[in-house]
Parts: structure tokens; sequence; C-alpha cells
């Protein structure tokens, strides 16, 4: 058995759509937000086996947080308020591996 991960680096970033009122992700942009985070991710070189992937996930539970998203192995939360954001997320956690401080939940 191999024991490399896959991935170096997996996004999970939450797109749940919700009715009846409570926050959800979807309504605070992730679907741009998603298509951001992909684009930018195959743009710089960085997808596929042995980097990174970007995935859309269900309610991750923290929606109060919203709009959320995590970074594995690392386990780091981030939440995001504009596109900028999600760019800088990319160049600095994903590309880099520096957290992005000031995005952190
Ligand atoms: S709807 Fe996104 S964390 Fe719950």
């Amino acid at each position: 058995m191999n024991d490399t991960p896959y991935y170096e680096r997996h996004v999970f970033l939450c797109t749940n759509e919700r009715e009846g009122g409570r926050a959800c992700c979807s309504q605070l942009g992730a679907g741009d937000a998603l298509a951001r985070c992909k684009e930018r991710v195959k743009a710089l070189g960085l997808s596929g086996s042995g980097q990174t992937r970007v995935n859309s996930s269900g309610c991750l539970d923290r929606c109060e947080m919203g709009p959320t998203l995590v970074v594995y192995p690392e386990g780091t939360w981030y939440s995001y308020v504009s596109l900028e954001d999600i760019d800088d997320i990319v160049d600095q956690h994903l590309a880099r591996g520096e957290v992005v401080e000031r995005l952190r939940i």
C-alpha cells in the first residue's frame, strides 16, 4: 500500500442551501466562491494528484460563522467575504502553505 496521500491538500467549501431562515453558505456567495477557488487553483497549476483538490461540500455545521471552508490536512477553517479573500486563501495557503490569519475562524 502507498502511504503517500493522493492529494497534498483537500479543500471542502460549503455550498449548502437551506430554506427556513437559518443562515447557510449558499446565501452568502458560496457558489461564486467555489467557482473562483477551482479556477484559481487550476490557473496556478495547483490542481490534481499530489497537489490540491477543491470540492463543494454539504453543511459543515459552522453555519453561523459562514460562509465556511476547511483545508486539510491542516484542518484550518476559514470564512470569507469577497472573492479576493478566496484569492488570498489560494495564493497564500494552498500555494505557499501559509495560513491566512485574518480569515481564520
Ligand atoms: S450551511 Fe455552510 S456550514 Fe452550514
